[in-house]
């Protein structure tokens, strides 16, 4: 399997509740590394071009304030088969759906406030990566 990289937000209602470590905490034990991280405050701007696929749904509006509500902080993450490893580690969109064990059956709020973001494929984790860090940024 190979060694690859996906990207990761811990979002506004993690972040308020001081989860940041616990987070990290279970990606880290699902064999994914940190080779970037940092903790921003995203604009309005940013939230809206990061999540533009979803532009047309009705939550988006609401999506995009929670999403500046607070800081989050971005990652990313490597390790084999990264993507896959991330999104099972993760659980469901909404916590009512997630497998127990995962990130948002533990921590997350809803399925908006659900705790963390996490690439959906190889081709969109090159894409948020390059939208959040420099190539220098990442350490591996
Ligand atoms: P995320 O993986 O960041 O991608 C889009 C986000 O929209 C999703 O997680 C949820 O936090 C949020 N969202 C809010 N309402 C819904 C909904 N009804 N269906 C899917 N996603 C939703």
């Amino acid at each position: 399997m190979a060694v690859t990289r996906t990207f990761s937000i811990i979002k506004p209602d993690a972040t308020r509740r001081n989860l940041t470590g616990a987070v990290t905490k279970m990606l880290e034990e699902a064999g994914l590394r940190v080779v970037a991280s940092k903790r921003i405050q995203m604009t309005k701007d940013q939230a809206e071009g990061f999540y533009a696929v979803h532009k047309e749904r009705p939550f988006f509006g609401e999506l995009v304030d929670f999403m500046i509500s607070g800081p989050v902080v971005v990652q990313v993450l490597e390790g084999e088969d990264a993507v896959k490893r991330n999104r099972d580690v993760m659980g469901a969109t909404n916590p009512a759906d997630a497998d127990e064990g995962t990130i948002r059956k533990t921590y997350a709020e809803s399925i908006e406030a659900n705790s963390v973001h996490g690439s959906d494929s190889d081709e969109n984790a090159k894409i948020e990566i390059d939208y959040f860090f420099d190539e220098n940024e990442i350490v591996g």
